[in-house]
């Protein structure tokens, strides 16, 4: 290394790999891209291995299986095969919808390590509406029963928004009751679809922080029993989240067609170039793809963040935020409230809870592929 050449960076924790961007429900809060990517565009088993053992190789330790729906992938079975093989912890996150007990039956055996099952709602009613999607209640249900039938440890992901903030003690129930380990309570974050149904999901303030309390003393209560982890909502923030924590610091996310970023909505961002496995190993995009050293660390970072004593715990929030809400992937995420832009955040966000208003926009794959 020259005295001018920056250190390689740490290696990444772990690889998200959305497999696909097909699924069942509709969920209006899907943090996937609008423009949604067609099968065709998917990468094939052969590549996906080869990531697989690129992470390994870097250093990763896990593998989040994702999407869309991940287990909509025929070979998903042989992909945790391989995964497990290279000495990666597979992490399957799904709808639950789907899975048939033989498929189940082979992904334990192939090495899959933990089970993800997102909820829409804490009853049948408000689930199958909210993920747009008559039966999945009793799907996902037997599901979970198939995940500690098994032994597997299961997490139970709610995503909470104002249609089924209410329900927040329900959900710690709903946890409790399916044998769960592990429960996160997160609300919408304000990306993709979800971003395009703002009006409709945002909470009230107030409701907002009653739920905040009635998640922190559960947890306290729960203690031994269950994990509750929480995503804050980023507008009723007073410091912002440390995004995928920091933009390349922590892991990488790979598109199904196989552009690799430093988290789900980089693309976002103009005037970036993301690298595609297809073309560059893991470990090349890792250490050399400008994109990742673009708001690695902290030197890109500007006032108030530049001279903030919390620029190495939140870095800065989130870049795809900065640039949705302050029109400049530099600047510090509006959610924090050093920015300059926070107050106006806040007031649109009380503003459009208030109104009460807003047509939910489903996440819909014809929609936006054609397919
Ligand atoms: Fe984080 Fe920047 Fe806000 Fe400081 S000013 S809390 S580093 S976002
Ligand atoms: Fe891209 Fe936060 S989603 S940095």
């Amino acid at each position: 290394m020259t005295a001018h050449q920056a250190p390689p960076p740490a290696p990444p924790i772990g690889v998200l790999v959305e497999l696909t961007h097909r699924c069942p429900l509709g969920c209006p809060h899907c943090s996937n891209p609008l423009a949604l990517e067609r099968p065709a565009a998917e990468l094939d088993t052969e590549t996906w291995k080869r990531v697989f053992s690129e992470a390994a190789a870097l250093g990763a330790l896990h593998v989040h299986l994702s999407g869309g729906e991940p287990t909509a992938r025929r070979d998903i079975v042989a992909l945790i095969r391989h995964a497990a093989q290279c000495g990666l912890y597979t992490n399957l996150i799904t709808s639950g919808i789907g899975v048939s007990a033989k498929l189940w039956a082979e992904m334990v055996e192939a090495g899959l390590d933990h089970a993800q099952l997102s909820f829409q709602g804490a009853d049948e009613a408000t689930n199958d509406r909210l993920g747009h999607y008559q039966g999945a209640w009793a799907k996902k249900r037997a599901f979970a029963a198939m995940v500690t039938g098994a032994g597997l440890p299961l997490t139970v992901n709610a995503v909470v928004s104002r249609p089924n903030l209410h329900q927040v003690g329900a959900f710690v129930d709903l946890a409790l009751e399916l044998g769960a380990r592990r429960l996160e309570v997160a609300h919408t974050q304000y990306y993709g679809w979800a971003l395009a149904n703002r009006a409709a999901l945002m909470p009230p303030r107030a409701e907002t922080e009653a739920a905040i309390r009635l998640v922190e003393a559960a947890r306290e209560k729960l203690k031994g029993r269950l994990v509750i982890d929480m995503v804050v909502p980023d507008y009723y923030a007073r410091y912002p989240k440390p995004c995928a924590g920091g933009w390349g610091r922590l892991a990488i996310n790979v598109s199904p067609s196989g552009k690799a970023m430093p988290c789900h909505a980089a693309e976002t961002i103009p005037g970036l170039e993301f690298w595609n496995v297809r073309d560059k190993s893991l470990g090349d995009i890792w250490r050399d793809n400008p994109a990742f050293n673009a708001f690695r660390g902290a030197d890109w970072m500007r006032e108030p963040c530049r001279t903030c004593d919390r620029r190495e715990i939140d870095w800065g929030g989130c870049r795809c935020q900065a640039l949705a809400l302050a029109g400049d992937a530099a600047a510090t995420d509006p959610a924090c409230s050093k920015s300059p832009h926070h107050a106006r955040i806040e007031a649109m966000a009380a503003a459009e809870a208030e109104a009460g208003a807003g047509e939910i926009r489903w996440r819909s794959y014809k929609e936006t592929v054609g397919a």
